[in-house]
């Protein structure tokens, strides 16, 4: 028995919700055709793939931007591009979101802002087939994916629910999915067990969408969703930080059968605006279908410690009575 939880979610596995997701891999996402002009839009990793798309659909619709990203020369062309094409405002905040400082410091940030944000994305993410540490000493998948935004939205809490209006989108992945038998709270950083790509990548996906569940009913009434979302298997940039030869493993097999990113914006399109999904709020999207994420998603005992273990991790207080 691999640990104590394997039999509950053993049980709680459903082969519909398998062949669900393998249905809803294929399908495409809805369209949202309404303006966003006016709206503030907070995108983390706009200068690639999914974000960098995302970032021009949004801004093609109508909204101002502010951009979250670790390299300076791709924000200022990104900022150029956009508002050239469109009449919107782009502005950027440049930080390395696998530093707890630099995370810290945009939440502030963000969380002093006059404007309101209607709709924050967080998308940041990489894939590493071998274990890197950050500077804080913490294992980099698990802060870059998902600590940085756990750090961010609890930062953001009083702002958002003061709005009273507001959509977090949690850009998460069928590779939750890679975690089969849930997190091992007890060895989050990588120290006990083998690092594998797929399991860390998939055990940082799986944390985000528990902290989704705590995060839900943390906002529940205050007229602000958190949603997580699999934006499709499509072509990007990810995994440029391995080695040659899964980079060529990509380039020459993986990239064959991927989608284009466009479906994914689309899809943050339609979540962040869609007036169908207003009312939505803790849930797990397939581009834009809801669908059932895996068992040890949402198992609320773990999401409990989780969240607990996180505030710790992170340096933050715990929220007052
Ligand atoms: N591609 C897929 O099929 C797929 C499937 C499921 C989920 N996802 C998720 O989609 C999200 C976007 O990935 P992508 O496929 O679009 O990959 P990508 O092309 O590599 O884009 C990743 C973005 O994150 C930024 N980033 C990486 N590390 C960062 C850091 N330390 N601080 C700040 N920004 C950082 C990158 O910045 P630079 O431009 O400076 O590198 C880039 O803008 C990720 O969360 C990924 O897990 C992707």
């Amino acid at each position: 028995m691999k640990n104590k939880k394997f039999a509950k979610y053993f049980k709680e596995y459903e082969w519909s919700n398998i062949f669900a997701m393998i249905r809803n891999n294929k399908s495409d996402p809805k369209i949202c055709d309404i303006t966003s002009a006016g709206k503030l839009v907070v995108i983390t990793g706009a200068t690639s793939g999914i974000g960098y798309l995302t970032a021009r659909k949004y801004a093609s619709m109508g909204s101002d931007l502010i951009c979250i990203n670790r390299n300076p020369e791709k924000s200022e062309a990104l900022k150029k591009e956009i508002t050239a094409e469109f009449a919107v405002k782009c502005e950027y905040v440049i930080a390395d979101l696998s530093k707890l400082d630099e995370i810290h410091r945009v939440g502030k940030e963000l969380a002093q802002l006059k404007p309101e944000i209607n709709v924050l994305i967080h998308n940041a993410g990489i894939y590493l087939t071998k274990r890197e540490t950050t500077t804080d000493g913490l294992e980099k998948v698990f802060v870059i994916q998902y600590l940085a935004s756990f750090i961010i939205n609890y930062l953001l809490m009083e702002k958002l629910k003061s709005q009273e209006n507001a959509r977090i989108i949690m850009v998460n992945s069928e590779g939750h999915r890679f975690a089969a038998w849930g997190l091992k709270l007890d060895d989050l950083n990588w120290e006990k067990r083998r690092y594998s790509g797929l399991k860390s990548y998939g055990s940082a996906k799986m944390a985000q969408l528990l902290s989704l569940i705590v995060f839900d009913e943390l906002f529940s009434g205050s007229g602000v969703s958190v949603n997580a979302m699999h934006p499709g298997a499509v072509k990007t940039d990810t995994g440029q930080e391995n080695g040659p030869v899964y980079r060529w493993f990509k380039r020459n097999f993986l990239d064959r059968s991927l989608r284009s990113p466009q479906i994914s914006a689309e899809a943050l399109y339609y979540l962040g605006l869609s007036n169908e999904i207003a009312a939505v709020s803790g849930k797990f999207f397939n581009l834009t279908t809801l669908e059932e994420p895996a068992p040890p998603a949402l198992d609320k005992e773990v999401a409990y410690e989780l969240w607990e273990k996180s505030l710790e991790l992170s340096g933050l207080p715990g929220l007052k009575e």
